[in-house]
Formats: C-alpha cells, sequence, structure tokens
C-alpha cells in the first residue's frame, strides 16, 4: 500500500509518501514540509491571506518532490490522503483542491482527514512498543488544546478542551509580550531551559504564575488569564528584561502544569495504559520530561509516547498514518466528489 499525504490546514504546505507491506508497521518514504515560518514571523503571527497564496505557490513543488523522494510513480498510489479540517479555510482549500484533482486526474480514491486526528496519528509511527489501549490523548497546538479517549483505533472521544486559547496560543501571545517573535514555543522554551540550567535543583518559582482550572473537577483547560498574568506583571515590573529568562521559565512551567496533571488526573479516571501527547507543543522537552517524571510516580504502569520531533508541528506523514489506519480498518473511503472542507472539531 502506498499512501500520497496533503497537509495545508494552516502555514505549512507538506506532503509525504507512506509505504506498508503486509501486516509489517508503515514506513514513511518522504516527508516534505514548505514552511511559511520567516515570512509570518515578520507579522507576529500567521496571515491567513499571505498564508493561501504561499500554498498555491507551494504545494505542486510539494507533491511532487514527495513522490521524486520517495521513488514513488502515481500509478503505484494506494490512495490518495488530505487533511479536511479543521484550520484556516483558505488555507485548506489549497490541500483539498490539490487533492481531490490528482484524485481524479490519476483515478485514485480520495480520503479527507481530521488535522487532530492527524496529530494523534504521529505517535503511532515508528512506536518503539506497540502501544496499549485505553489510551489518554493530550493534543496541544497552535491552534488547538484538547484531551481525548481513545479506547481502540477509531474509538476517540473529546473530554476535554480549551475553553480560550490553545496552548501554543499561550506560548505565542506570551511570547509576543515578551519580544521573543513568532513562533514563541521554541524561543519561551529556550530561554527558560538556559534559566533552568543555573541551577542544580529545580528553581523556586517568586513571579506567582495562576495554573486557571487546575482543581475544576473537568478536562477543560483555559489560557487566558494565564497570558493576561503575564501582561499585568510585565506592566508593573520596570526591570523585566533583566529577568526574561525567570519570566519564560515560570510562565511555561504554569502551562505545563496544567497539560501534565489535567492529563493525569484523565489517565487515573480513564485507567489508561498509555498516554499519548501530540501536537506542536508535544516538541516541547521540558514537557516531556515532566510528563515521564509525573507518570512515573502517579502512575507508574502507564506508558508516554511522544511522536518523533518531526513529526510533531504540522506534516503531512501523520495524516498519512491517520490514513494507514482508516484503510486498515477497511474504513469507506469516498470517491473523489464528496470530500468537503471541514471547519468544525468533531473527530
Ligand atoms: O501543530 P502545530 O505546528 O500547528 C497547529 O496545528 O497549530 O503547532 C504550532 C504550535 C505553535 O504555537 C508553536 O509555538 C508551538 O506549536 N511549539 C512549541 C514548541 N515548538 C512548537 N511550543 C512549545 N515548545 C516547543 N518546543
Ligand atoms: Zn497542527
Amino acid at each position: 500500500m502506498h499512501i500520497l499525504a496533503i497537509e495545508s490546514s494552516c502555514d505549512e504546505t507538506a506532503a509525504a509518501i507512506l509505504s506498508a507491506k503486509g501486516s509489517a508497521k508503515p514506513k514513511i518514504l518522504s516527508n516534505i514540509i514548505s514552511s511559511q515560518i520567516d515570512i509570518h514571523s515578520q507579522y507576529g503571527g500567521v496571515i491567513p491571506e499571505v498564508a493561501a497564496r504561499e500554498h498555491v505557490l507551494n504545494i505542486i513543488p510539494v507533491v511532487a518532490e514527495a513522490l521524486n523522494k520517495a521513488k514513488i510513480k502515481p500509478n503505484q498510489l494506494t490512495a490518495i490522503a488530505v487533511t479536511k479540517g479543521p484550520g484556516l479555510i483558505t488555507s485548506l482549500i489549497s490541500g483539498m483542491e490539490t487533492a481531490r484533482t490528482l484524485a481524479y486526474a490519476w483515478n485514485k480514491p480520495l480520503i479527507g482527514l481530521n488535522h487532530i486526528e492527524g496529530h494523534i496519528y504521529a505517535a503511532f509511527l515508528e512506536l518503539k512498543k506497540d502501544l496499549k489501549f485505553p489510551a489518554v490523548v493530550l493534543t496541544v497546538s497552535g491552534g488547538h488544546t484538547l484531551i481525548a479517549v481513545m479506547k481502540a483505533h477509531g474509538n476517540l472521544k473529546i473530554i476535554g478542551e480549551t475553553r480560550d486559547d490553545a496552548a501554543g496560543e499561550a506560548y505565542d501571545k506570551g511570547a509576543k509580550m515578551l519580544g521573543l517573535g513568532y513562533p514563541g514555543g521554541p524561543a519561551i522554551a529556550k530561554l527558560a531551559a538556559n534559566y533552568r540550567a543555573k541551577f542544580s535543583e529545580k528553581p523556586k518559582e517568586t513571579l506567582d504564575f495562576p495554573r486557571p482550572m487546575m482543581n475544576s473537577g473537568d478536562f477543560d483547560f483555559s489560557f487566558s488569564g494565564l497570558k493576561t498574568s503575564l501582561l499585568y506583571k510585565l506592566k508593573a515590573d520596570t526591570k523585566w528584561k533583566n529577568k526574561i529568562e525567570q519570566y519564560c521559565y515560570e510562565y511555561q512551567e504554569a502551562i505545563l502544569d496544567l497539560l501534565v496533571e489535567k492529563s493525569l488526573k484523565a489517565a487515573k479516571k480513564y485507567q489508561a495504559e498509555s498516554i499519548i501527547a501530540s501536537g506542536g507543543v508535544s516538541a516541547n522537552s521540558r514537557l516531556r520530561e515532566k510528563l515521564i517524571e509525573r507518570t512515573s510516580i502517579v502512575l507508574p504502569k502507564t506508558q508516554v509516547h511522544f511522536p518523533e520531533m518531526s513529526y510533531t508541528t504540522d506534516n503531512a506523514a501523520m495524516i498519512a498514518s491517520a490514513a494507514f489506519f482508516h484503510l486498515s480498518r477497511k474504513a469507506k473511503i469516498k470517491p473523489w466528489q464528496k470530500e468537503k472542507v471541514e471547519l468544525n472539531l468533531s473527530l
């Protein structure tokens, strides 16, 4: 089986080829990403109109490169997979129309996939151990923050979401206030790590950032209060620039405490055998360290899984992985005419 996957939901134009033979684990033969970060960083965030124009320019070269690198010809493809939502409508359309046109021209089945499901299935690529169900899934990106329970492939239920900003947005907007540019996650993470490295033990937090909804009794998140608290602390502290590493460290600890502790509460309630963290924020090494450490204390039998680093932020390999599991379950694949761009979050 060979799958061509296309992803264009935000500011990365991406295409990948997945190959699977018999019962062997699927392999990614190519994973091409044309990133627009340098363009959008000038504006401090993604400008949808600019993203849409870049997708139009990049999508065919990216698909061609994915096929060439994988040494796969169109007639060898089993299906074409594409992100159908959620995302920026003007960005999604490029991927959808390209996939639909190629499926028509090459007479291939088309399968439309949910972007979040893609992030989750990124963790199933190159798994070191077989993943045991039920799993609690934390998906944290620039656009989404949710906790879901996965009882089996195709059986996924969202149990908590953010009520305002996504975790990645809390990083991006926090970084903007701190003058660190876009994307904010890696910038805050770097300064936070510099600060942590200065201490032999975990440094004492003195800035007193809140952990909103930590004990709300559900699995929802809220980051807007934390963000506002950063704004007011910076306004009140004329010397904050001298303490920027400490601000990054403590602000990040607050975000990550919420993500880790809510995931653990969900894992406890649903007796999870595994916890998966995925999405752009799962590239964060402090999140990985904290989640592994706290799980080993609170739920020592539960395994923790993360996608490989290159599959954490938006990419098409994750969409190919989700398509592979759909096809393996013999889920009905639709003809090219039927796929519609979807903007809602339902999986
Ligand atoms: O999954 P993704 O590429 O796009 C969406 O689907 O939104 O995630 C991008 C988000 C951005 O908010 C970015 O700041 C964040 O992921 N991010 C990180 C790190 N790398 C990317 N956040 C924290 N630490 C990182 N190392
Ligand atoms: Zn994403």
